[in-house]
Formats: C-alpha cells, sequence, structure tokens
C-alpha cells in the first residue's frame, strides 16, 4: 500500500498529479514569500507525527497552506540574492525520473544505465572545458558528479594533496600527514570560504591556505601570486585555487597566466568554475574562460547558472589517473575483480557511496533546451546585470561598487551628499535587505566589499531584466529615505 510498485503505480500517478496541480497554483500566485519575520514563521511550523499516519490529501493540503508560501520561490524575479536559480522545468521532470527510479550511483548493478550516462556525460564536460577524451597521446580525463561547489572543491583539493605528498614518498590516504611538511594552498581573497573549509577537512588546518590579493575587478593579482610563491618556495605549494566567477564580484582570476606559473613550477592548478563554468555554454562571453584548458581540475556547478535543481555538481580532472590515489575496493561494492571485467563501479571516484542520478537532470536539460537556448539563456543574466548597473550608477541615491563581470550587482544605497559614516550605512543597508524579504517585495543579499557592506543582486533568472528590477530599486530607495528620517533626524 505504500510501497511504490506496481500495484500502488496508480496512487502514485493521482498523487503526482495533485501534487503538479498545487505546484502550479503556487507558482500562479507568483509570490516571493509570505512568512515574514524568521521568529514568527518558526511559530507557525508544525510538524505532524501520529501513530497513525494521515491521509495523502491533508499532507498536500498542509504542504499548500503551510510550506509553499513560507518558501522563497526562486521562480519570482525578484528572488536575487544568491547563486539560487529559477530552475528548468525539464530539470523537475528530470528529478521526478531520478527520485522514482532511484539509481545509486556507488556501483554498476545498481545503476547499469546511469553509470554508463553520467560517464559519457562527464567526458563531454570535460571536451568543454578543453580536456581529452582519448587515451592515444595525452592523458584521458575523468570526473564524477558532485553534491555542488563544494565538494568538487574538496576532490580537487584532495587530489592534489595526494600527489604533493606522494612526490614526497608519503601515502597520505594510509598513514596521515602526521610530521609532514604543511603543503600551501594559494587562492585569491575572493575565493570560496570552502577552500578553507576543505583545507581543514583534508588535514592541512584553514591557516594552509594563503590568500592572494586581487586588483580592482577582484581577480588575482599575477604580481602578488609569484612572489607568494617565490616566499614559500614552488616545492612547498601544493596547489592554487584560481576562481572562475568568484560568488560576490563574479571575478574571473587570470586563468592562462596562473596556469603558466603553475605549470612552469609544477603546481597542480584548480580552478573553481561553480559560477563562471556556465559560460561554457555562451557564444558571447565563453572566451573569458580562456586558460581553464590548463588546469589540472575543475569544480562545475549547474544549480547555479545552470539553473538545476538542488543537488548537481560536477568535478573533472585532465589526467584520470589521480584517481588511483583515493582508489579504495570493498569487497560487496567495487571489487578490483570488476575493474578486471570492465564493470565500473563509480563509488571508485566519489566522496559519497549511495548517490542521486543527477546528472540525468543536465544530460536532459541539454537536450531538450540545446546548447544554443541554454548558453542564450545564461547571457540574459550578464546583459540584465550590465543594465540594472548602469541604471543604479545613474542614480544619485546609490554607489556602484564595481561594474558587473558575470551577473552579480554590488551597490549600496547611499544619498549623494549626506555624511554618513560607513557603520551607519551599514546599518541602513542591512535593514533595507531585510525588510524586503519580510515585506515579501525582493530577496536581495548582503555582502562586505572594500569597508562598506554593500547590496547585492545576483541575477541569474533571464526575467529579472531593468524593467522588472526597477520596482525593487525604487523600494530600496523608499526604505533608506524613511530610515533615515526615523532614525537619523
Ligand atoms: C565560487 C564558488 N565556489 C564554490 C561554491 C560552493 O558551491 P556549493 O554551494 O554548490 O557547495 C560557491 C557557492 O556559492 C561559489 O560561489
Amino acid at each position: 500500500m505504500y510501497i511504490l510498485n506496481q500495484q500502488t503505480s496508480h496512487d502514485y500517478v493521482a498523487a503526482s498529479a495533485q501534487t503538479s496541480a498545487m505546484i502550479q497554483q503556487w507558482l500562479d500566485a507568483e509570490s516571493l514569500y509570505q512568512g515574514g519575520a524568521p521568529a514568527a514563521l518558526q511559530d507557525k511550523l508544525t510538524l505532524n507525527i501520529s501513530k497513525t499516519g494521515r491521509d495523502i490529501d491533508m499532507v498536500l493540503g498542509d504542504i499548500a497552506q503551510q510550506f509553499l508560501p513560507n518558501c522563497v520561490s526562486t521562480a519570482h524575479p525578484h528572488c536575487a540574492a544568491h547563486l539560487h536559480p529559477p530552475t528548468l522545468w525539464v530539470g523537475q521532470v528530470a528529478e521526478m525520473i531520478i527520485a522514482a527510479t532511484n539509481q545509486s550511483m556507488d556501483s554498476w548493478n545498481q545503476s547499469p544505465a546511469a553509470t554508463y550516462i553520467e560517464k559519457e556525460l562527464i567526458q563531454w564536460l570535460g571536451a568543454q572545458c578543453g580536456f581529452n577524451s582519448s587515451t592515444k597521446t595525452e592523458p584521458k580525463a575523468g570526473g564524477v558528479f558532485t553534491s555542488g561547489g563544494t565538494q568538487s572543491n574538496l576532490m580537487g583539493l584532495l587530489l592534489a594533496r595526494n600527489r604533493f605528498y606522494g612526490a614526497l614518498g608519503v601515502d597520505v590516504q594510509k598513514d596521515g600527514l602526521a610530521g609532514q611538511p604543511l603543503g600551501r594552498i594559494l587562492c585569491s581573497e575572493q575565493a570560496h570560504f570552502s577552500v578553507e573549509k576543505n583545507a581543514a577537512l583534508l588535514g592541512l588546518g584553514q591557516r594552509s591556505v594563503v590568500k592572494i590579493a586581487t586588483d580592482r575587478t577582484g581577480a588575482m593579482d599575477m604580481a602578488h601570486l609569484e612572489d607568494t610563491i617565490d616566499r614559500f618556495g614552488a616545492q612547498n605549494i601544493m596547489a592554487v585555487v584560481a576562481t572562475a566567477g568568484t560568488t560576490d564580484l563574479g571575478a574571473i582570476d587570470p586563468l592562462e597566466s596562473i596556469a603558466e606559473v603553475c605549470q612552469a613550477a609544477g603546481i597542480w592548478l584548480h580552478v573553481d568554475a561553480a559560477w563562471g563554468g556556465a559560460l561554457l555554454l555562451s557564444e558571447r562571453y565563453r572566451d573569458m574562460l580562456a586558460g581553464i584548458a590548463r588546469a589540472d581540475s575543475i569544480t562545475l556547478d549547474f544549480h547555479k547558472h545552470f539553473f538545476l535543481p538542488i543537488s548537481c555538481g560536477a568535478f573533472l580532472v585532465k589526467d584520470a589517473e589521480n584517481f588511483a590515489s583515493i582508489r579504495l575496493h570493498s569487497d560487496y561494492l567495487n571489487p578490483s575483480d570488476d575493474e578486471t571485467d570492465d564493470i565500473p563501479n563509480l563509488v571508485t571516484y566519489s566522496l559519497q557511496t549511495t548517490r542521486r542520478f543527477d546528472a540525468l537532470k543536465l544530460a536532459m536539460a541539454l537536450d531538450v533546451l540545446g546548447t544554443d537556448a541554454y548558453g542564450a539563456l545564461i547571457d540574459a543574466g550578464l546583459d540584465n546585470a550590465k543594465d540594472i548597473a548602469q541604471r543604479l550608477d545613474s542614480d544619485p541615491d546609490f554607489v556602484l561598487v564595481r561594474p558587473p563581470i558575470l551577473s552579480s550587482v554590488l551597490f549600496y544605497f547611499a544619498p549623494q551628499n549626506s555624511e554618513f559614516s560607513a557603520e551607519s550605512l551599514a546599518k541602513i543597508n542591512r535593514h533595507i535587505a531585510q525588510n524586503l524579504l519580510i515585506n515579501n517585495q525582493a530577496n536581495i543579499a548582503t555582502t562586505q566589499y572594500d569597508g562598506h557592506l554593500c547590496l547585492k543582486f545576483t541575477l541569474l533568472n533571464p526575467d529579472s531584466t531593468l524593467a522588472a528590477m526597477n520596482p525593487v530599486i525604487a523600494q530600496i530607495a523608499a526604505l533608506g529615505h524613511a530610515y533615515l528620517v526615523r532614525d537619523f533626524k
């Protein structure tokens, strides 16, 4: 009665139809978020767990009333806080298939067709990055789907760590790091905080991460990188992490130049392209990723600017032989005999054991949209950001922090000729961002840049055009002025 199978398939279809209709109603309401302030929302939510259970109609009724209105709707054009996009409907359809078939990517006998689809897609992605998919002359690229950017960055640093200590004759996987010299990780001061988190997880400690200064665009400063390598000695650098699309500014580190330096010094180069990797599909902006092919490993993240439902990411490595350092066979799942028999068990390449078939979302999205339409959706975000930045720059109520690079716009409310301290402006701008969401008007982020608390639009939604965002900009100014009248006059 409860297990999904032949006998219950009609219940599943009926409940799915009911659920789809409910989601349609939620989308049609075009509401951003109705939950109000955090404490008020917490008080409204209850779990219903009983001995006897409830009918699905009642449960769905509660979801419609209690959960959906209090979600933040990523479909809304005013939902522009984070790298948290509206999703492609084909991605949602793929989710139904992923969930219903419940394949597990760890072993071939739990995901026979899915394993080959994922492998093929990894090779396609590698080719888009300029990696090699043939074994003939150069190393063959490899990779695996991941839960997202953090895990992909962890894998890049894990393989870099194993190669670095391997060259010192140490098998870290078996013997750990005790007593070993500290390998340094270099990344820009704008790199994602998962670099430090991952350094800690890898037993290197957050202090192994050395931050390289950035230029005015937020990209890694080459002179400082080279000086830092000289200062520590190239033989002591475990990896350089370059970012293609920093989280706030969308800055892209100079990949060619960094690759040149890393290659000459024999340093592993990982490119965190969690955001900027989407430009691989862009006809117009793809050149911004020039040099990515020279990376040793790459992070791609499809639940960001590829518009796929969470979670969906990939880790790519130029030479799949590097996976040998994490190969661990278990008798029940990926026995070494399977390798002899050419049976691929992807657990050998993953940090996860049980793993979803998230690759299907990307495979189906590419199939339905084609790369042209997909690329155009990505381009729209970059174009909208330029229009909106120009609008803000010409408005005396705002300071535009930097011209946009990808599709984020950093700015803050600071009426011209008013002389507020950075601290007072921070208070005002924080108040603005919080009130927009609580009042169901917009979801925008705050972040720090150059000593200022900034407001941030992250414009992934192609519908977040200048026309769509103009009322939000007007509301920001109205909230800002009202706050000034209330608290500063
Ligand atoms: C540049 C960058 N790298 C990595 C990540 C982490 O990705 P995820 O949230 O998928 O783990 C993010 C998240 O915003 C990011 O912006």
